[in-house]
Protein backbone atom coordinates (compact mmCIF):
# COMPACT_ATOMS: atom_id res chain seq x y z
CA UNK A 1 0.00 0.00 0.00
CA UNK A 2 1.32 3.34 -0.72
CA UNK A 3 1.92 5.99 1.69
CA UNK A 4 -0.97 7.84 0.32
CA UNK A 5 -3.40 5.57 -0.37
CA UNK A 6 -2.26 4.79 3.85
CA UNK A 7 -3.75 8.63 4.13
CA UNK A 8 -0.07 9.09 5.59
CA UNK A 9 0.58 12.06 3.51
CA UNK A 10 -2.95 13.55 2.86
CA UNK A 11 -2.64 16.73 4.31
CA UNK A 12 1.27 16.94 3.30
CA UNK A 13 1.89 20.45 1.47
CA UNK A 14 5.19 18.94 -0.26
CA UNK A 15 3.95 17.50 -3.39
CA UNK A 16 2.60 20.03 -4.84
CA UNK A 17 4.69 22.98 -6.88
CA UNK A 18 2.68 25.99 -7.10
CA UNK A 19 2.29 28.59 -9.55
CA UNK A 20 3.11 32.05 -9.20
CA UNK A 21 2.99 31.53 -5.63
CA UNK A 22 5.90 32.19 -3.19
CA UNK A 23 5.58 28.52 -2.08
CA UNK A 24 8.10 27.84 1.35
CA UNK A 25 6.59 31.06 2.10
CA UNK A 26 3.20 30.02 1.73
CA UNK A 27 4.19 26.42 3.43
CA UNK A 28 4.74 27.88 6.29
CA UNK A 29 1.82 29.57 6.27
CA UNK A 30 -0.55 28.30 4.22
CA UNK A 31 -3.77 30.11 3.39
CA UNK A 32 -6.44 27.35 2.35
CA UNK A 33 -9.56 27.87 0.75
CA UNK A 34 -12.09 25.22 1.80
CA UNK A 35 -15.60 26.51 0.04
CA UNK A 36 -17.09 29.49 -1.62
CA UNK A 37 -20.54 31.06 -1.86
CA UNK A 38 -21.39 34.67 -3.30
CA UNK A 39 -18.81 37.29 -2.48
CA UNK A 40 -16.90 35.19 0.07
CA UNK A 41 -14.74 32.63 0.17
CA UNK A 42 -14.76 30.09 3.32
CA UNK A 43 -11.33 29.57 5.11
CA UNK A 44 -10.13 26.30 6.47
CA UNK A 45 -10.30 28.36 9.78
CA UNK A 46 -13.93 28.64 9.53
CA UNK A 47 -13.30 32.70 8.78
CA UNK A 48 -15.48 34.09 5.39
CA UNK A 49 -12.65 36.34 3.00
CA UNK A 50 -14.41 38.69 1.36
CA UNK A 51 -13.39 37.96 -2.59
CA UNK A 52 -11.99 41.17 -4.01
CA UNK A 53 -10.49 40.01 -7.08
CA UNK A 54 -13.21 37.34 -8.66
CA UNK A 55 -10.97 34.68 -8.01
CA UNK A 56 -8.59 35.71 -10.19
CA UNK A 57 -10.52 38.15 -12.21
CA UNK A 58 -12.55 35.48 -13.31
CA UNK A 59 -15.35 34.85 -11.42
CA UNK A 60 -17.53 37.90 -12.34
CA UNK A 61 -21.08 36.08 -11.28
CA UNK A 62 -19.56 35.39 -7.82
CA UNK A 63 -19.57 31.98 -6.51
CA UNK A 64 -21.61 28.99 -6.25
CA UNK A 65 -24.34 30.25 -8.85
CA UNK A 66 -27.23 27.95 -9.00
CA UNK A 67 -27.49 28.30 -13.07
CA UNK A 68 -23.79 27.28 -13.94
CA UNK A 69 -23.85 24.68 -10.93
CA UNK A 70 -26.84 23.11 -12.44
CA UNK A 71 -25.61 23.30 -16.00
CA UNK A 72 -22.61 21.18 -15.11
CA UNK A 73 -24.40 18.36 -13.13
CA UNK A 74 -26.36 18.12 -16.22
CA UNK A 75 -24.02 18.28 -18.78
CA UNK A 76 -21.37 15.72 -16.49
CA UNK A 77 -24.33 12.84 -16.85
CA UNK A 78 -25.25 13.85 -20.74
CA UNK A 79 -22.58 13.81 -22.64
CA UNK A 80 -19.74 14.00 -20.44
CA UNK A 81 -16.57 14.71 -23.64
CA UNK A 82 -16.91 14.57 -27.63
CA UNK A 83 -14.17 14.57 -29.59
CA UNK A 84 -12.97 18.01 -30.35
CA UNK A 85 -11.69 17.50 -33.93
CA UNK A 86 -13.72 16.25 -37.06
CA UNK A 87 -16.43 16.18 -34.48
CA UNK A 88 -18.93 18.42 -32.70
CA UNK A 89 -21.68 18.67 -29.99
CA UNK A 90 -24.51 21.38 -30.15
CA UNK A 91 -23.56 23.08 -27.36
CA UNK A 92 -20.43 24.83 -28.81
CA UNK A 93 -22.36 25.99 -32.10
CA UNK A 94 -24.62 27.32 -29.59
CA UNK A 95 -22.07 28.85 -27.50
CA UNK A 96 -20.32 30.33 -30.41
CA UNK A 97 -23.21 31.75 -31.55
CA UNK A 98 -24.38 33.56 -28.51
CA UNK A 99 -20.75 34.98 -28.32
CA UNK A 100 -20.71 36.32 -31.73
CA UNK A 101 -24.02 38.26 -30.80
CA UNK A 102 -22.73 39.70 -27.85
CA UNK A 103 -19.26 40.78 -29.53
CA UNK A 104 -19.63 44.41 -31.50
CA UNK A 105 -18.82 44.35 -35.13
CA UNK A 106 -17.46 42.16 -37.64
CA UNK A 107 -15.91 39.53 -34.81
CA UNK A 108 -18.19 36.90 -35.68
CA UNK A 109 -16.20 34.06 -35.64
CA UNK A 110 -15.02 31.95 -32.33
CA UNK A 111 -12.58 29.48 -31.62
CA UNK A 112 -12.57 27.48 -28.08
CA UNK A 113 -9.38 27.36 -26.02
CA UNK A 114 -8.95 26.44 -22.30
CA UNK A 115 -7.07 29.33 -20.88
CA UNK A 116 -5.51 32.83 -21.52
CA UNK A 117 -2.69 31.93 -22.54
CA UNK A 118 -3.80 29.54 -24.74
CA UNK A 119 -6.29 31.76 -26.61
CA UNK A 120 -3.12 34.12 -27.23
CA UNK A 121 -1.03 31.58 -28.76
CA UNK A 122 -3.91 30.94 -30.79
CA UNK A 123 -4.43 34.51 -31.74
CA UNK A 124 -0.68 34.67 -32.80
CA UNK A 125 -0.55 31.97 -34.95
CA UNK A 126 -4.07 33.40 -36.50
CA UNK A 127 -2.31 36.49 -37.33
CA UNK A 128 0.81 35.19 -38.85
CA UNK A 129 -0.92 32.23 -41.16
CA UNK A 130 -3.89 34.89 -42.28
CA UNK A 131 -1.49 37.16 -43.53
CA UNK A 132 0.41 33.41 -45.23
CA UNK A 133 -2.95 32.28 -45.99
CA UNK A 134 -3.74 36.07 -48.22
CA UNK A 135 -0.17 35.64 -49.74
CA UNK A 136 1.59 37.99 -47.48
CA UNK A 137 3.84 35.02 -46.16
CA UNK A 138 6.64 37.88 -44.93
CA UNK A 139 4.78 39.52 -42.15
CA UNK A 140 5.50 36.52 -39.67
CA UNK A 141 6.66 39.46 -36.98
CA UNK A 142 4.47 40.38 -33.54
CA UNK A 143 4.67 43.89 -31.80
CA UNK A 144 3.65 43.55 -27.91
CA UNK A 145 4.25 46.26 -25.61
CA UNK A 146 6.63 46.85 -22.51
CA UNK A 147 4.29 46.15 -19.14
CA UNK A 148 2.23 44.02 -21.62
CA UNK A 149 1.07 40.44 -19.74
CA UNK A 150 -0.27 37.53 -22.19
CA UNK A 151 -0.29 34.83 -19.68
CA UNK A 152 2.77 32.24 -19.82
CA UNK A 153 3.40 30.28 -23.21
CA UNK A 154 6.15 30.78 -25.48
CA UNK A 155 4.47 33.27 -27.70
CA UNK A 156 2.43 35.32 -25.06
CA UNK A 157 5.76 35.53 -23.08
CA UNK A 158 7.85 36.48 -25.77
CA UNK A 159 5.18 39.45 -27.14
CA UNK A 160 4.40 40.08 -23.24
CA UNK A 161 6.56 42.83 -20.99
CA UNK A 162 6.88 41.83 -17.34
CA UNK A 163 10.68 41.13 -17.12
CA UNK A 164 10.61 38.71 -14.34
CA UNK A 165 8.49 36.52 -16.32
CA UNK A 166 10.59 36.36 -19.37
CA UNK A 167 14.05 36.34 -17.68
CA UNK A 168 14.49 32.78 -16.69
CA UNK A 169 13.28 31.54 -20.12
CA UNK A 170 16.09 32.08 -22.65
CA UNK A 171 15.70 33.64 -25.80
CA UNK A 172 12.42 33.38 -26.14
CA UNK A 173 10.58 34.28 -29.72
CA UNK A 174 12.80 35.58 -32.61
CA UNK A 175 10.82 38.53 -34.82
CA UNK A 176 9.14 40.50 -31.47
CA UNK A 177 9.51 43.78 -30.76
CA UNK A 178 7.63 46.34 -28.28
CA UNK A 179 5.85 49.20 -27.72
CA UNK A 180 6.58 51.84 -25.22
CA UNK A 181 4.44 51.70 -22.24
CA UNK A 182 1.64 54.34 -21.13
CA UNK A 183 2.53 54.04 -17.23
CA UNK A 184 3.63 56.71 -14.88
CA UNK A 185 3.46 59.44 -18.08
CA UNK A 186 2.97 62.88 -16.64
CA UNK A 187 0.02 64.53 -15.39
CA UNK A 188 -1.61 61.41 -15.08
CA UNK A 189 -1.93 60.52 -11.66
CA UNK A 190 -5.11 60.51 -9.91
CA UNK A 191 -7.03 60.30 -12.94
CA UNK A 192 -10.55 59.11 -12.47
CA UNK A 193 -11.22 56.65 -15.36
CA UNK A 194 -9.62 57.09 -18.72
CA UNK A 195 -6.20 58.68 -18.03
CA UNK A 196 -5.97 62.62 -20.37
CA UNK A 197 -2.47 62.31 -21.25
CA UNK A 198 -0.71 60.22 -23.66
CA UNK A 199 -2.50 59.02 -26.80
CA UNK A 200 0.84 60.04 -28.55
CA UNK A 201 2.53 56.57 -26.92
CA UNK A 202 1.12 54.96 -29.75
CA UNK A 203 3.12 56.86 -32.59
CA UNK A 204 6.00 53.73 -31.00
CA UNK A 205 4.41 51.59 -33.29
CA UNK A 206 5.53 54.05 -36.41
CA UNK A 207 8.81 53.96 -34.67
CA UNK A 208 8.89 50.01 -34.72
CA UNK A 209 7.42 50.30 -38.70
CA UNK A 210 10.47 51.99 -39.66
CA UNK A 211 13.02 49.99 -38.00
CA UNK A 212 11.30 46.76 -38.97
CA UNK A 213 9.37 47.67 -42.11
CA UNK A 214 5.64 47.17 -41.72
CA UNK A 215 5.33 45.20 -44.29
CA UNK A 216 7.40 42.35 -42.38
CA UNK A 217 4.70 43.24 -39.18
CA UNK A 218 1.60 40.68 -38.76
CA UNK A 219 0.45 41.78 -35.79
CA UNK A 220 0.31 44.40 -32.57
CA UNK A 221 -1.16 43.14 -29.44
CA UNK A 222 -2.03 44.97 -26.67
CA UNK A 223 -4.29 44.35 -23.68
CA UNK A 224 -7.23 47.62 -23.80
CA UNK A 225 -7.05 47.76 -20.07
CA UNK A 226 -3.35 46.25 -18.81
CA UNK A 227 -4.18 44.38 -15.22
CA UNK A 228 -1.13 42.14 -14.30
CA UNK A 229 1.53 44.92 -14.88
CA UNK A 230 -0.67 47.30 -12.24
CA UNK A 231 -3.91 48.36 -13.54
CA UNK A 232 -2.55 50.34 -16.07
CA UNK A 233 -5.59 52.26 -18.08
CA UNK A 234 -5.41 53.43 -21.55
CA UNK A 235 -5.01 57.13 -22.54
CA UNK A 236 -7.72 58.86 -23.96
CA UNK A 237 -7.22 58.27 -27.52
CA UNK A 238 -4.74 55.69 -27.78
CA UNK A 239 -6.55 53.42 -29.16
CA UNK A 240 -7.70 54.96 -31.43
CA UNK A 241 -4.85 55.75 -32.80
CA UNK A 242 -3.09 52.08 -32.23
CA UNK A 243 -6.10 51.12 -34.52
CA UNK A 244 -5.61 53.85 -37.14
CA UNK A 245 -1.85 53.14 -37.19
CA UNK A 246 -2.51 49.18 -37.88
CA UNK A 247 -4.83 50.45 -40.59
CA UNK A 248 -2.47 52.29 -42.41
CA UNK A 249 -0.02 49.66 -42.31
CA UNK A 250 -2.13 46.46 -42.93
CA UNK A 251 -1.02 44.96 -39.47
CA UNK A 252 -3.88 43.55 -37.47
CA UNK A 253 -4.89 44.73 -34.14
CA UNK A 254 -5.19 42.29 -31.74
CA UNK A 255 -6.78 43.09 -28.06
CA UNK A 256 -6.21 40.49 -25.03
CA UNK A 257 -9.14 41.06 -23.41
CA UNK A 258 -8.18 37.99 -21.28
CA UNK A 259 -9.42 40.19 -17.81
CA UNK A 260 -11.35 42.83 -19.52
CA UNK A 261 -13.98 40.89 -21.32
CA UNK A 262 -17.66 39.84 -19.88
CA UNK A 263 -18.54 42.93 -17.68
CA UNK A 264 -15.18 43.47 -16.15
CA UNK A 265 -15.17 47.44 -17.66
CA UNK A 266 -19.16 47.79 -17.16
CA UNK A 267 -19.69 47.14 -20.73
CA UNK A 268 -19.55 43.37 -21.92
CA UNK A 269 -16.37 43.72 -23.79
CA UNK A 270 -13.70 46.37 -23.83
CA UNK A 271 -14.55 46.68 -27.82
CA UNK A 272 -17.81 48.25 -26.67
CA UNK A 273 -16.13 50.44 -24.02
CA UNK A 274 -13.62 52.11 -25.76
CA UNK A 275 -15.16 51.33 -29.13
CA UNK A 276 -12.78 50.23 -31.18
CA UNK A 277 -12.73 47.50 -32.81
CA UNK A 278 -9.63 45.26 -33.51
CA UNK A 279 -8.89 42.49 -35.98
CA UNK A 280 -8.85 39.50 -33.21
CA UNK A 281 -10.26 39.52 -29.18
CA UNK A 282 -8.93 37.01 -27.02
CA UNK A 283 -10.77 36.13 -23.78
CA UNK A 284 -10.74 33.64 -21.02
CA UNK A 285 -11.28 33.88 -17.32
CA UNK A 286 -14.98 34.95 -17.01
CA UNK A 287 -16.11 33.57 -19.91
CA UNK A 288 -17.33 30.33 -17.84
CA UNK A 289 -17.01 32.38 -14.81
CA UNK A 290 -13.65 30.62 -13.74
CA UNK A 291 -15.67 27.02 -12.91
CA UNK A 292 -14.36 25.06 -15.66
CA UNK A 293 -11.21 26.16 -17.98
CA UNK A 294 -12.19 27.93 -21.11
CA UNK A 295 -10.94 30.39 -23.44
CA UNK A 296 -12.87 31.95 -26.70
CA UNK A 297 -10.95 33.90 -29.80
CA UNK A 298 -12.88 36.10 -31.75
CA UNK A 299 -11.93 37.50 -35.26
CA UNK A 300 -13.58 39.40 -37.97
CA UNK A 301 -14.70 37.42 -40.67
CA UNK A 302 -12.23 38.56 -43.09
CA UNK A 303 -9.91 36.35 -40.67
CA UNK A 304 -12.20 33.04 -41.02
CA UNK A 305 -13.05 33.41 -45.01
CA UNK A 306 -9.02 33.65 -45.70
CA UNK A 307 -8.73 30.75 -44.30
CA UNK A 308 -11.69 28.80 -45.76
CA UNK A 309 -9.99 28.21 -49.28
CA UNK A 310 -8.58 25.13 -50.86
CA UNK A 311 -10.09 21.49 -50.94
CA UNK A 312 -13.47 20.96 -48.68
CA UNK A 313 -11.83 18.02 -47.10
CA UNK A 314 -8.89 19.66 -46.14
CA UNK A 315 -8.35 21.11 -42.65
CA UNK A 316 -7.91 24.79 -42.83
CA UNK A 317 -6.03 25.53 -39.82
CA UNK A 318 -3.96 23.03 -38.29
CA UNK A 319 -4.24 24.22 -34.69
CA UNK A 320 -6.57 23.02 -31.89
CA UNK A 321 -7.01 21.70 -28.12
CA UNK A 322 -8.08 18.14 -27.27
CA UNK A 323 -10.33 20.07 -24.70
CA UNK A 324 -11.53 22.88 -27.28
CA UNK A 325 -15.18 23.63 -26.52
CA UNK A 326 -15.65 20.56 -24.57
CA UNK A 327 -19.19 20.19 -23.44
CA UNK A 328 -18.77 20.54 -19.43
CA UNK A 329 -16.87 23.62 -20.50
CA UNK A 330 -19.65 25.07 -23.00
CA UNK A 331 -22.15 23.93 -20.19
CA UNK A 332 -20.94 25.83 -17.80
CA UNK A 333 -20.47 29.28 -20.25
CA UNK A 334 -24.22 29.04 -21.20
CA UNK A 335 -25.06 28.80 -17.57
CA UNK A 336 -22.69 32.08 -17.11
CA UNK A 337 -24.53 33.74 -20.09
CA UNK A 338 -27.51 32.73 -18.36
CA UNK A 339 -26.84 34.29 -15.36
CA UNK A 340 -24.86 37.75 -16.53
CA UNK A 341 -27.83 38.15 -18.78
CA UNK A 342 -30.13 37.51 -16.27
CA UNK A 343 -29.05 40.06 -13.54
CA UNK A 344 -27.67 42.40 -15.62
CA UNK A 345 -24.07 41.96 -14.95
CA UNK A 346 -22.61 42.46 -17.86
CA UNK A 347 -23.21 46.86 -17.40
CA UNK A 348 -23.60 46.31 -14.04
CA UNK A 349 -20.26 47.92 -12.97
CA UNK A 350 -20.69 51.07 -15.13
CA UNK A 351 -23.64 51.43 -12.85
CA UNK A 352 -21.32 51.01 -9.51
CA UNK A 353 -18.43 52.68 -11.01
CA UNK A 354 -19.33 56.17 -9.55
CA UNK A 355 -19.50 54.58 -6.21
CA UNK A 356 -16.79 52.63 -6.89
CA UNK A 357 -14.56 55.76 -7.82
CA UNK A 358 -15.35 57.68 -5.21
CA UNK A 359 -14.32 54.98 -2.74
CA UNK A 360 -11.06 54.36 -4.72
CA UNK A 361 -10.05 58.09 -4.61
CA UNK A 362 -10.93 58.67 -1.06
CA UNK A 363 -7.57 56.43 -0.03
CA UNK A 364 -6.15 59.28 -2.27
CA UNK A 365 -4.52 61.69 1.58
CA UNK A 366 -3.26 58.00 2.83
CA UNK A 367 0.56 57.46 3.43
CA UNK A 368 2.54 55.67 0.44
CA UNK A 369 -0.29 56.24 -1.47
CA UNK A 370 1.15 57.79 -5.15
CA UNK A 371 -1.45 57.10 -7.29
CA UNK A 372 -4.73 55.84 -7.68
CA UNK A 373 -6.15 54.32 -11.07
CA UNK A 374 -9.96 53.31 -11.41
CA UNK A 375 -12.67 52.13 -14.25
CA UNK A 376 -15.57 49.81 -14.34
CA UNK A 377 -14.73 48.00 -10.83
CA UNK A 378 -11.35 47.42 -11.30
CA UNK A 379 -8.45 49.70 -9.06
CA UNK A 380 -5.37 50.03 -8.95
CA UNK A 381 -4.08 51.65 -5.83
CA UNK A 382 -0.03 51.96 -5.81
CA UNK A 383 2.18 52.25 -2.72
CA UNK A 384 5.84 53.85 -2.79
CA UNK A 385 7.92 51.03 -2.80
CA UNK A 386 10.08 50.49 0.52
CA UNK A 387 13.51 51.59 -0.26
CA UNK A 388 15.31 48.73 -1.26
CA UNK A 389 12.54 46.44 -0.87
CA UNK A 390 10.31 46.32 -3.72
CA UNK A 391 7.10 44.81 -3.62
CA UNK A 392 7.65 44.58 0.42
CA UNK A 393 5.08 47.15 1.45
CA UNK A 394 2.19 45.90 -0.98
CA UNK A 395 2.98 42.50 -0.06
CA UNK A 396 2.15 43.09 3.78
CA UNK A 397 -0.59 44.21 2.95
CA UNK A 398 -2.22 41.30 0.73
CA UNK A 399 -1.56 39.70 4.28
CA UNK A 400 -3.03 42.37 6.70
CA UNK A 401 -6.11 42.33 4.54
CA UNK A 402 -6.16 38.40 4.75
CA UNK A 403 -6.10 38.75 8.00
CA UNK A 404 -9.08 41.09 7.98
CA UNK A 405 -11.12 38.89 6.13
CA UNK A 406 -10.48 40.70 2.71
CA UNK A 407 -8.75 38.79 -0.94
CA UNK A 408 -7.20 41.71 -2.38
CA UNK A 409 -4.28 40.45 -5.07
CA UNK A 410 -0.99 42.85 -5.29
CA UNK A 411 1.47 43.12 -8.50
CA UNK A 412 4.83 44.73 -7.45
CA UNK A 413 3.88 47.72 -5.34
CA UNK A 414 0.25 47.86 -6.63
CA UNK A 415 -2.97 46.70 -5.17
CA UNK A 416 -5.45 45.58 -7.34
CA UNK A 417 -9.04 45.04 -6.86
CA UNK A 418 -11.51 43.75 -9.30
CA UNK A 419 -14.73 42.30 -7.35
CA UNK A 420 -17.35 40.00 -8.40
CA UNK A 421 -19.39 41.86 -10.38
CA UNK A 422 -23.02 41.29 -8.12
CA UNK A 423 -21.10 43.30 -5.70
CA UNK A 424 -23.05 45.75 -3.27
CA UNK A 425 -22.55 49.08 -1.53
CA UNK A 426 -21.81 47.39 1.83
CA UNK A 427 -18.66 45.36 0.67
CA UNK A 428 -17.42 47.93 -1.26
CA UNK A 429 -17.20 50.26 2.14
CA UNK A 430 -15.86 47.00 3.81
CA UNK A 431 -13.35 46.59 1.31
CA UNK A 432 -12.17 50.42 1.27
CA UNK A 433 -12.70 50.48 4.78
CA UNK A 434 -10.74 48.01 5.88
CA UNK A 435 -7.71 48.61 3.45
CA UNK A 436 -7.94 52.27 4.60
CA UNK A 437 -7.07 50.88 8.23
CA UNK A 438 -4.44 48.93 6.71
CA UNK A 439 -2.55 51.70 4.79
CA UNK A 440 -2.85 54.24 7.94
CA UNK A 441 -0.61 51.27 10.07
CA UNK A 442 1.74 50.53 6.91
CA UNK A 443 5.29 51.73 7.82
C1 LIG B 1 -4.39 39.92 -20.34
C2 LIG B 1 -4.10 38.50 -19.99
N1 LIG B 1 -3.79 37.64 -20.97
C3 LIG B 1 -3.54 36.34 -20.72
C4 LIG B 1 -3.62 35.86 -19.43
C5 LIG B 1 -3.32 34.41 -19.17
O1 LIG B 1 -4.45 33.73 -18.81
P1 LIG B 1 -4.33 32.26 -18.17
O2 LIG B 1 -3.72 32.42 -16.82
O3 LIG B 1 -5.75 31.78 -18.14
O4 LIG B 1 -3.48 31.44 -19.08
C6 LIG B 1 -3.96 36.72 -18.39
C7 LIG B 1 -4.05 36.22 -17.01
O5 LIG B 1 -4.13 36.95 -16.05
C8 LIG B 1 -4.20 38.07 -18.68
O6 LIG B 1 -4.50 38.96 -17.71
Amino acid sequence: MSELSAGAKANDLEAYWMPFTANRQFKANPRMVVGADGMYFKLSDGRDLLDGIAGLWCCNAGHNRPRIVEAIQKQAAELDYAPAFQMGHPKQFELASRLARMMPGDLNKVFFTNSGSESVETALKMAIAYHRARGEGQRVRLIGREKGYHGVNFGGMSVGGMPANRKMFGSLMTGVDHMRHTHGIEGNRFSHGQPPNGAEMADDLERLCELHDPSTIAAVIVEPLAGSAGVILPPKGYLERLRAICDKHGILLIFDEVITAYGRLGSPFAVNHFGVEPDIVTTAKALANGVIPMGAVFVQDKIYDAFMTGPENMVEFFHGYTFSGNPMACAAALGTLDTYEEEGLLTRGSELSPYWEDAVHSLKDLPNVIDLRNMGLIAGIELEPRAGKPTARAFEAFLKAYEAGLLIRTTGDTIALSPPLIIEKSHIDFAFGTLRDILKSLD
